[in-house]
């Protein structure tokens, strides 16, 4: 009986692993599958409603690790993780994305020889003033299987010296769950707040964007749209704080709280455009086709921009006019949606690592 340990801790993580862990608890039914959430997101509305939506078991540990500065939150997650992985001996580790959680977690595992698989291996911004950058770069260092969604993540990981065995493309984990719910997508949120089409849905957590200088010039532009186009906010808690803290007076735009996941695939799906800095939102917009605007310098899902429905407006606030335009002229036609992402990636994720566990 092997034992498999996969560390979870924030919102776009249980949409990554919760499909592959339910996939091995299916196929590998006698060995130990173990849940750790680390709690670096904690609020109901970043944790439980997704458990919910999901359809996730409650974790087995919960490390209850919270917030702080990065090095102490990445050095409470390492202590924590550690002496967990003293009393399971797990057989492999399994970490998604690219959060401060995965690089904590997999660095605690490497550190007692325990092996390490990495969900998303081998995106890169090339941007090292992004946090999750260098948490993506480390997490593959020390990973042993580099589970990919993308093209250019295997050159990415062979250009910084990966061993080619040990990359194995599965397609993207987290459209497994959106193909899944997609049929359960809940209008509750929408009701609730009596939004109807046509909007624009927004989404900004970004520290470069939030705890930067051009936060207030972006609730201006946003607001200023907003007087000929609504606009739909859900508000992360960083940004939350961060919009509390400007004396912008907001007329127009509308400041909600976060949605659960099944609540927000019914905000994307009737959106006629999003914009966001998520790299999550990139993504599941490119599956369902509807147009994203990225208020970001570079991204690292540029399959989103080639293949997909994603377009760079650069950490351009000014730019935010122009998206009412582009929604009327652009029209995402000829767009694709990238291989391997099918909803079969946790088969595959299950596959390379039942195929490991055999080779030993
Ligand atoms: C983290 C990830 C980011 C990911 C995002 C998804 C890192 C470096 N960043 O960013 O890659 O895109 O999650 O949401 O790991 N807070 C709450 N309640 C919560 C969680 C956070 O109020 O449940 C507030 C706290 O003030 C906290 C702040 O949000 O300090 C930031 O939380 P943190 O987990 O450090 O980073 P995120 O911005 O959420």
């Amino acid at each position: 009986m092997r034992t498999y340990l996969y560390i979870v801790g924030t919102r776009p993580n249980f949409m990554k692993t919760g499909p592959v862990l339910a996939a091995m608890r299916r196929r590998a039914p006698d060995d130990r599958h173990i849940l750790v959430h680390t709690g670096q997101h904690y609020d109901d509305e970043m944790s439980r409603v997704f458990f919910e939506d999901l359809e996730i078991p409650a974790p087995d540990h919960y490390l209850g690790v919270g917030s702080g500065a990065p090095g102490a939150q990445i050095a409470h997650i390492l202590e924590a993780v550690e002496s967990l992985l003293v009393d399971e001996r797990p057989d492999l580790l399994i970490v998604p994305g690219d959060v401060n959680s995965t690089l904590a977690a997999a660095l605690a595992a490497a550190k007692q020889v325990i092996p390490v698989a990495h969900i998303e291996a081998g995106l890169r911004s090339f941007d090292r003033t992004m946090p999750e950058e260098l948490n993506r770069v480390l997490t593959d260092q020390i990973s042993d299987l580099l589970l990919t969604h993308s093209p250019e993540a295997r050159d990415n990981l062979l250009r910084e010296g990966a061993d080619p065995a040990t990359i194995h493309f599965v397609g993207n984990t987290m459209i497994d769950t959106l193909v899944a719910l997609r049929p359960r997508a809940d209008k509750t949120f929408m009701n609730r707040h009596g939004i109807e089409r046509p909007y624009l849905l927004v989404t900004l957590h970004r520290p470069a964007l939030v705890d930067g200088n051009q936060l207030a010039e972006t609730m201006r532009e946003l607001d200023r749209i907003a007087e000929d186009m609504q606009v739909v906010f859900p508000v992360h808690p960083r940004t939350r704080q961060a919009i509390e803290r400007l004396s912008e007076h907001l007329v127009h735009v509308r400041l909600l709280p976060p949605a659960s996941y099944l609540e927000f695939l019914a905000l994307q799906q009737e959106a006629s455009g999003v914009l966001t800095d998520s790299g999550g939102i990139q993504e599941e917009s490119t599956y369902l086709g509807v147009p994203c605007f990225t208020l970001r310098d570079n991204t690292e899902r540029p399959v989103t921009v080639t293949e997909g429905t994603n377009v760079l407006l650069g950490l351009r606030p000014d730019r935010i006019r122009e998206i009412p335009r582009m929604l009327q002229t652009d029209r995402p036609e000829g767009r694709r949606v990238p291989d391997g992402w099918d909803g079969q990636a946790s088969e595959r994720v299950v596959d390379v690592l039942i195929a490991a566990a055999r080779a030993g």
